[in-house]
């Protein structure tokens, strides 16, 4: 396959989604960002790259970061996480409340807030400098030393982050959070402040096309068993209340953020990372799932 020329064309056809919805605007380094701007970058394990369009732009990877938080939580606490953290689909808007009430603090699953709150206590409860730890995990699987938080965006996310602040103050009463709330958030508000580029995400994530292991430095990420875990989890979790229209139209696991990146993943073979920043109303980029509904029209290379 001429990756290359197929990620040229889909950049061009996609582009026919632009319009259809609207940059996130709960903070103005996420409202400033210019709404046409589109980049795609895959990486396979066998060593093949391709990118298109503005794949070397970073821009806030938001809720994509909550696979590098499960990953650097499996790799620390290990199946013990799951008691603290469901394994559902929500079916509700990612920064709901309403779930936790019925189920007494205990959110479905780590990709919703609630849930990224657990995981963030759990990694700050048990590891030194989790903020550090987050770090060098996205340079070393990156390849990127250059990849930093955003501390303009952390800073305005903590300013608006109210029903963050609820959803963790919300837990905290009914124990489900070891650690003080302030941290917990503070860790949470970094971590979707982390600026990356699609060239940046495809790469990192390669281990999870891999079995776990990183084929370029084979070193392994996570065990065969976690890596499955987290395919799982994006599949059925990964684009917020739209991940069955998002089965329906693509059928591969992945994550998005209200930046406006997917991270998606085709078992065994690859990666792709794309990035638009305009929103449907769940919040997932329609060029992206444009994009990603053209690359599966193309290859067949849907898990389903
Ligand atoms: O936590 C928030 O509300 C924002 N930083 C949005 C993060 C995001 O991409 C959607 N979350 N699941």
């Amino acid at each position: 396959m001429n990756w290359q020329a197929l990620l040229e064309a889909i950049h061009h056809d996609a582009q026919v989604a632009f319009g259809r919805g609207k940059v996130a605007s709960y903070i103005p380094a996420l409202a400033g960002v210019a709404p046409r701007k589109f980049g795609l970058a895959l990486a396979s394990v066998n060593g093949e790259y391709a990118q298109a369009g503005d794949a070397r732009e970073a821009f806030s990877i938001q809720s994509i970061s909550k696979v590098f938080t499960l990953t650097l939580a499996l790799r620390s606490i290990g199946e013990q996480l799951w008691e603290h953290v469901g394994r559902e689909p929500s079916g509700n808007k990612f920064n709901s409340l309403v779930q936790l009430e019925h189920e007494a603090g205990i959110p479905r699953n780590p990709f919703i807030n609630a849930g990224a709150l657990v995981v963030s206590d759990q990694i700050t409860s048990h590891c030194a400098n989790a903020r550090m730890q987050l770090l060098a995990l996205v340079r070393d699987l990156s390849g990127n030393a250059r990849i930093n938080y955003d501390h303009a965006v952390a800073k305005s996310e903590a300013q608006t982050g109210f029903r963050n602040a609820a959803l963790a103050n919300f837990m905290k009463s009914f124990g489900a959070l070891e650690g003080k709330v302030d941290e917990v958030l503070d860790a949470y508000f970094h971590q979707c402040a982390l600026a990356m580029n699609c060239v940046d995400l495809a790469r990192s994530l390669l281990f999870l096309a891999n079995r776990g292991v990183d084929p370029v430095s084979q070193a392994e990420v996570v065990t065969p068993l976690q890596a499955r875990r987290i395919n799982a989890l994006m599949l059925t979790c990964g684009l917020y209340d739209a991940v069955g229209e998002f089965a329906f139209q693509v059928g591969l696991p992945a994550k998005s953020g209200v930046g406006g990146g997917i991270i998606a993943v085709v078992p065994g073979k690859l990666t792709l990372a794309v990035w638009s920043p305009e929103l449907e109303a769940s919040g997932n980029s329609c060029v992206g799932v444009e994009a990603l509904r053209l690359f599966v029209e193309r290859t067949g290379l849907s898990i389903f």
